[in-house]
C-alpha cells in the first residue's frame, strides 16, 4: 500500500484543527501556515518569517505551529490536505515529501511566480529548486539549506573533565569514557528514531567516506551496504549507542539542552541546534564547538525546509500564498530568518557577514561545493521511515551490528 493511502485511512483520526485558514481582514487574508517549529529557536526563527510577511503585504500570518517532531506534523499536515481542510501553506522537507500530494494535483503551481522572479538565477546551490521540481513545474519556495552532518560539543563539559575538545569523530570517540568516568552524559541522544537515523547519516559520511555512502545513498547499491565500510559504520554506530546510554530525553531540543547545560560532552544534530544555543545565550567558539562532517569530512548535504501551497480555489487566497512565497524568497526575509534558524540562505547574494562561527565554518563548505544530497531527497518518505523504525529498534535495544546492517541493505534495496 502507498503512502498515500495509509495515510488517508489514518486521516480521521488526525485531523486536528477546522477550517480556520482563510478568513479575510481589512483588505488581505489570514493565511495559516502550518509548521513543526517549536523549539526555543525555531519559535524565534518562524516568528522571523511572520513579521516579514505582515510587514511587507496586507495579509495576516496565523500560526499553525503542531507540536511534536515533523514525524509527527507531517502526517497531520498531509491528510489535512487531502480531506479537504487546506492550510494557506505549510512547511515540508523538500525532496520527495511532496511528491505524492502534487501528484494528486493538490499543490499550486509555483512555477510562473519563480520565472518572474528569477529565483534560478539566485538560488543556489540550484538543485534546491530541483528538490522542489516534479514534471518541470515549480511547487515550492525553499527557505533554507539545513544540513545534518554536526558534531555539537560542550566546551565547560570537557573542562570539567579536565580534556580537550575534540576536533573530530575519533576524538569524541577516545574521551568519551572519560566523560563517562567523570559523571557526563558522553553523548546525549533524543528517543526518536529521526535522531537517531541521524546520526547514523552523519556518522556514515564520516567513516564509510563519499564513494561508499554515495553508493548507498544515491546508487541504492546493496552490496556497498554489505561491504566493509557500511560494516565499520555500524560498528562506529554500536559504539556511539554506548555513549548515548542514559540519554533519556526524547525531543531533540533537549538533547541539545544536555550539551547548553554542560552535563552532556556532545550531540550529533543538524544546525538547526544552533537556534537553541543562539536563545540560551551561547557563543560559537567560546561555550560550543562545531565540528561539520564530525571533523572527519568537511561536506554537508543541501536538506532543509521550504514552503508548499495546497491548492486552494479562491482568488484573494491564491494572492495571499504568492505574496508569502514572493516575502520567503526576498533577501530580507532570508538573512532574517536563516540567522535566527541557524540555516544557510537559499540565496547566493545576501550578506551574511554577521553569521556566527559556525554558520561561517557552513558557508564555507557550501563555497567551496563540498555539498551531498540529503535523506529526504535520496529516499521516499516511506523507506525513510521505515529506517528510521530500524534506528529506533537498533539504538534502544541490543540488536547486533551485523543483524541491524543486513536488515539496513535490505530497506536500501527496496529503495528506487
Ligand atoms: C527538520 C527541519 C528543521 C528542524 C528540525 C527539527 O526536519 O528541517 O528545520 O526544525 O526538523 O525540528
Amino acid at each position: 500500500m502507498n503512502n498515500l493511502k495509509t495515510i488517508l485511512m489514518a486521516s480521521t483520526a488526525t485531523i486536528l484543527a477546522g477550517s480556520i485558514a482563510f478568513a479575510q481582514s481589512e483588505g488581505g487574508t489570514e493565511l495559516e501556515v502550518t509548521h513543526w517549529w517549536t523549539s526555543g529557536g525555531e519559535a524565534a526563527a518562524v516568528s522571523r518569517l511572520a513579521e516579514e510577511f505582515e510587514a511587507n503585504t496586507d495579509n495576516t500570518w496565523v500560526d499553525g505551529a503542531i507540536a511534536g517532531s515533523g514525524g509527527t506534523a507531517r502526517p497531520i499536515i498531509i491528510s489535512r490536505i487531502i480531506g479537504g481542510d487546506p492550510m494557506g501553506a505549510t512547511q515540508l522537507n523538500h525532496g520527495q515529501q511532496a511528491a505524492e500530494l502534487i501528484e494528486a494535483g493538490l499543490m499550486t503551481d509555483l512555477t510562473d511566480l519563480a520565472e518572474e522572479e528569477g529565483w534560478r538565477d539566485f538560488v543556489n546551490p540550484t538543485s534546491l529548486l530541483d528538490a522542489c521540481t516534479l514534471d518541470g513545474r515549480i511547487y515550492c519556495a525553499p527557505v533554507n539549506i539545513h544540513s545534518a552532518q554536526w558534531l555539537w560539543l560542550s566546551r565547560d563539559a570537557y573542562e570539567s573533565a579536565g580534556l580537550d575538545v575534540p576536533n573530530n569523530w575519533d576524538e569524541f570517540v577516545e574521551t568519551a569514557p572519560q566523560l563517562r568516568e567523570a559523571g557526563l552524559q558522553p553523548l546525549a541522544m533524543g528517543q526518536q528514531g529521526w535522531q537517531q537515523s541521524l546520526a547514523f547519516g552523519a556518522i556514515a559520511i564520516g567513516v564509510a567516506g563519499l564513494d561508499a555512502w554515495r553508493a548507498v545513498n544515491v546508487d541504492k547499491d546493496t552490496e556497498v551496504a554489505m561491504g566493509p565500510e557500511y560494516t565499520a559504520v555500524w560498528e562506529a554506530v554500536a559504539n556511539a549507542r554506548e555513549f548515548a546510554r542514559g540519554s533519556n530525553v526524547q525531543d531533540w531540543n533537549q538533547a541539545t539542552n544536555m550539551v547548553i547545560t554542560d552535563s552532556a560532552g556532545a550531540q550529533i544534530m543538524g544546525d538547526w541546534a544552533q537556534g537553541e544555543f543562539a536563545v540560551a545565550g551561547e557563543t560559537a567558539g567560546e561555550d560550543y564547538e562545531c565540528l561539520p562532517g564530525l571533523g572527519l569530512n568537511a561536506v554537508l548535504d543541501t536538506g532543509g525546509d521550504a514552503f508548499y501551497f495546497p491548492l486552494v480555489e479562491d482568488e484573494a487566497v491564491k494572492a495571499a500564498q504568492m505574496e508569502l512565497a514572493s516575502t520567503l524568497m526576498s533577501p530580507e526575509t532570508q538573512v532574517a530568518f536563516n540567522l535566527a534558524k541557524g540555516s544557510l540562505p537559499v540565496r547566493g547574494d545576501v550578506d551574511m557577514s554577521t553569521a556566527n562561527a559556525c554558520m561561517q565554518k557552513g558557508l564555507e563548505i557550501l563555497g567551496d561545493g563540498n555539498i551531498l544530497p540529503s535523506g529526504d531527497i535520496n529516499f521516499s518518505a516511506d523507506i525513510q521511515t521505515q529506517i528510521e523504525d530500524l534506528m529506533a529498534e537498533f539504538w534502544a535495544g541490543d540488536m547486533s551490528a551485523a543483524d541491524a546492517q543486513q536488515r539496513y541493505a535490505d530497506l536500501v534495496g527496496q529503495a528506487d
